[in-house]
């Protein structure tokens, strides 16, 4: 086999077969076949596309690359999470203590964030202690005992998704439905979970800008945990707007603790309802939607999910002598209002742009290796529908570089579009796809 007819072969619109996707990956991850080659393939797929067998090959070959988790050894059923990201998204920082003080296990894997603001671990880590390496024995041993871990990415789960997302990065090849589904499934098949919910944002703030994008990638993945025999649920849910009011690490932390305690926001309240529901469902621990519901929210009501948070962060080695006031992990040196010059309804806020101003903030990262700044982010006051008076404050900036302010608030003030006519709020979960 040589790559070159490969290439050219996928050029022409064939259908790869599974020996040679095989090939392909392997040659790669070994380093046989170079950037170069791999960077015209890939884009080669960009406009030709791959085929549900070429997809579901190319994920085999991926989560073969490298180990897989076995939790067969854990009792009872194991389930996992995985967003398609977006801003002020702190989802698994509840759920998952929710459905494990309801005796299924959460076996985590996450990620840290790119841009915008942190992800789940970079938030986790705002414990000080906190430790989100575990070795795959510590992993088992937590859901074990406690029902619940969550581990930061390892390179030895899907190696060669690693090498190629970093190459597609560059190259302008992430934005193909098959590569993306292939890429977040190939790492939730090799860590090794019976269940499979996958939260896929569609809004100016995610990764897929509209509902029928994210409605296709929901589809192929759904299709790909299908075919390899796991239970997979994708929930579409809207990131046209932030989730919840807390933009930034720790203070995403704090909003989450508050949704644990029944206090949360609407929005995230309803989403972890609404993704726990399927995960209950799937795992046959309640017999319908109602059920699932109430068994959630009395999780909330009884204090059993918030309970489970503490055990978890504490047996994680994370510090809890703040975590019933956890305004203390805010450290941030500057707080400042962000007054609105205009009154109206809300009938908009450009996501992305808030993310943007988090991450200028120093909420997350410009590049990969950038640090994040755990205190620093953006609290809103107002959310789409919502009426603003003139002169109101509209979000609290929480930040320690003082060079940022001017611009955050800039950033933040064009985000919002105020009219006159009232506006209805937007629809939180658009499908759900099993
Ligand atoms: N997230 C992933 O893990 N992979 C992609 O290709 C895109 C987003």
């Amino acid at each position: 086999m040589r790559m070159y007819d490969l290439i050219l072969k996928k050029r022409e619109g064939g259908c790869l077969t599974e020996s040679e996707i095989n090939y392909i990956v392997k040659g790669y991850t070994q380093g046989s076949i170079p950037d170069y080659q791999m960077s015209a393939f890939l884009m080669a797929v960009y406009f030709k596309g791959l085929s549900d067998e070429e997809t579901f090959a190319l994920t085999k070959a991926m989560t073969d690359s490298g180990e897989k988790l076995d939790l067969s050894c854990i009792p009872g059923v194991k389930a996992d999470k995985h967003s398609t990201g977006g801003v002020g998204d702190k989802t698994t920082l509840v759920l998952a203590p929710m459905i494990a003080s309801l005796g299924i296990n959460m076996a985590k894997m996450s990620g840290r964030g790119l841009g915008n603001t942190g992800g789940t671990i970079d938030k986790l880590e705002s414990f000080p202690g906190f430790n989100t390496s575990l070795t795959n024995e510590q992993f088992i041993e937590n859901i074990k005992h406690i029902g619940i871990a969550v581990n930061g990415p390892t390179l030895s789960l899907a190696p060669a998704d690693k090498k190629i997302y970093a190459l597609r990065d560059v190259t302008a090849t992430v934005e193909n439905v098959s590569l993306i589904a292939s890429s977040i499934m190939s790492k939730k098949l090799a860590a090794g979970a019976d269940i499979i919910v996958l939260d896929v944002k569609s809004g100016s703030g995610a990764f897929m800008k509209n509902e029928h994008d994210a409605l296709q990638l929901a589809h192929e993945m759904v299709k790909i945990g299908k075919a390899s025999n796991k239970q997979t649920i994708a929930v579409i849910s809207d990131m046209n707007q932030p989730l919840g009011y807390n933009i930034g690490n720790a203070l995403e932390v704090v909003e989450a603790i508050e949704t644990l305690k029944g206090k949360g926001p609407a929005d995230l309240h309803n989403l972890c309802i609404a993704l726990g529901t399927q995960i209950l469902e799937a795992a046959g621990k309640a017999s319908d939607a109602a059920q699932a519901k109430d068994m959630l929210e009395s999780s909330l009501t009884n204090g059993t999910a918030y309970s489970k948070f503490k055990e978890f962060i504490k047996t994680q080695g994370g510090d809890i002598s703040n975590i019933d006031n956890p305004m203390k992990l805010v450290n941030a040196s500057y707080i400042v209002p962000v007054i609105s010059n205009s009154e109206g309804y809300v009938e908009s806020i450009e996501c992305e742009q808030i993310g943007r101003a988090s991450m200028i903030l120093g909420a997350g990262r410009k590049d990969k290796d950038s640090p994040v700044d755990l205190s620093a982010g953006i609290v809103l006051h107002k959310k789409t529908g919502d009426f603003v008076n003139k002169n109101e404050e509209i979000a609290t900036i929480y930040f320690n570089k003082k060079e940022v302010k001017n611009d955050v608030i800039n950033i933040i003030l064009n985000s919002y579009k105020i009219v006159d006519k009232k506006c209805e709020k937007p629809e939180l979960i658009k499908q759900i796809i099993k």
